[in-house]
């Protein structure tokens, strides 16, 4: 769990929007709620590596540089992460937003100690070219998991395979030996569905649908990373934004999804509506789960889904997800969610209601909304 620059700032980044944004993550309640790692992502560097060849800040933006930044969120108890590219170019420098070609190619051992020495937690690391097959990729990350490994720091190792990439042969691969988190899909977006097939840019349910076949693939130690998330961001590349039903049916079914936690939105910012949402300790509890599994979409009635994930000690966390574009009844049968005949507790996680269950579970779910259900057997 965390919060990343991209969504919202995308290359607008400097360490005072960065180290305001730990001070709210702390006083908001998100780092209470679990959120731990503050992540810069493209355009944090100098274009030009120094003369030893090693990556420095860029002296403008962050000139304090990234050391004083990292201790400054060390400072808060929060941890912190950073990006970078195996290929030659970050995707901002690629598609020419930013000047230089400062990515690991080559690098990545000098890197991965800078990174150390600097006290990162966390490397986002993400292919940003057309090309390059998957053996390529499969080489390129393992040369970055090593180096990382060779400095005994633990940091986490966040990889995307599908910037850029014409063929998306990574999003087909089972990352689990090589990283941490491995991205399914191409960029999201603010927006409920594009229709795009794992092209830029992609939508919360297009997401969805991409990387529910991976399921397997997740595990203690090992996410598929469905993207960041898109609570509360606005207004980005003529994208509006979620409504807050969405927002919330976004987040449920990220946690459903047992994906990482990311935030994206301007957290000095926040409407109340949308802490509340990145808060919610139910729902966390569900995409924290220490079993790690990750929920199975067990009916697909067209545009009306049942999804179910079965959690440590034999709750089972119930989404009944509405695509639609109208209100709409769901009733799952207790039977196709993995319970035994009831009766059940169940808790909507999102209105706090609770009521006993005694085979059904049933309500009426809004456009593009989810209803979420903690669901425990009382016998
Ligand atoms: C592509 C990634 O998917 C995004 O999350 C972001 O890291 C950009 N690259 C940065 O250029």
């Amino acid at each position: 769990m965390g919060w990343n620059s991209w969504n919202t700032f995308g290359c607008d980044i400097n360490e005072q929007l960065i180290r305001d944004t730990a001070d709210s993550m702390v006083s908001s309640g998100m780092a209470r709620a679990g959120y731990r790692y503050v992540v810069i992502d493209d355009c944090w560097f100098d274009p030009q590596r120094a003369a030893d060849g090693s990556l420095r800040a860029h002296p403008q933006r962050f000139p304090s540089g990234i050391k004083a930044l990292a201790d400054y969120i060390h400072g808060k108890g929060l941890k912190f992460g950073i990006y970078q590219v195996p290929t030659e170019k970050t995707c901002a420098q690629r598609g020419g937003a930013y000047p230089g070609a400062t990515g690991s190619r080559g690098h990545e051992v000098r890197d991965a100690r800078t990174f150390a020495e600097w006290g990162v937690d966390y490397l986002k690391y993400d292919w940003c070219s057309p090309e390059g097959t998957l053996a390529d990729q499969i080489a390129a990350f393992t040369v970055m998991r090593d180096a990382l490994r060779s400095t005994g720091r633990d940091i986490v190792y966040s990889i995307n395979a599908n910037s850029y990439h014409d063929e998306k042969n990574g999003a087909k691969y089972d990352w689990s030996a090589i990283a941490d988190q491995w991205r399914t899909t191409e960029d999201i977006k603010p927006v409920w569905r594009t229709g795009n097939p794992n092209t830029y840019p992609m939508g919360v349910t297009d997401i969805i649908d991409v990387t529910e076949p991976l399921r397997d693939w997740a595990g203690p130690g090992h996410w598929n990373d469905p993207d960041m998330l898109e609570v509360g961001v606005y207004n980005v590349e003529g994208f509006p934004g979620l409504t807050d039903t969405e927002a919330r049916a976004h987040f449920s079914m990220w946690a459903m999804l047992a994906a990482p936690m990311i935030a994206g939105n301007d957290l000095r910012a926040m409407p109340g509506e949308i802490r509340k949402i990145l808060t919610n300790r139910g729902v966390l509890a569900v995409s924290q789960d220490r079993r790690g599994v990750a929920a199975d979409r067990v009916r697909d009635d067209g545009d009306l889904e049942v999804w179910a994930r079965p959690l440590a000690g034999g709750d089972v966390a119930v989404a009944l997800f509405n695509r639609s574009e109208r209100a709409a009844r769901i009733t799952a049968r207790t039977g196709e969610v993995g319970l035994r005949p009831g009766p059940h507790l169940v808790t909507d996680l999102w209105t706090g209601r609770k009521s006993v269950s005694r085979g059904e579970l049933s309500a009426e779910v809004p456009v593009h909304g989810v209803v979420l259900l903690r669901v425990r057997p009382l016998t």
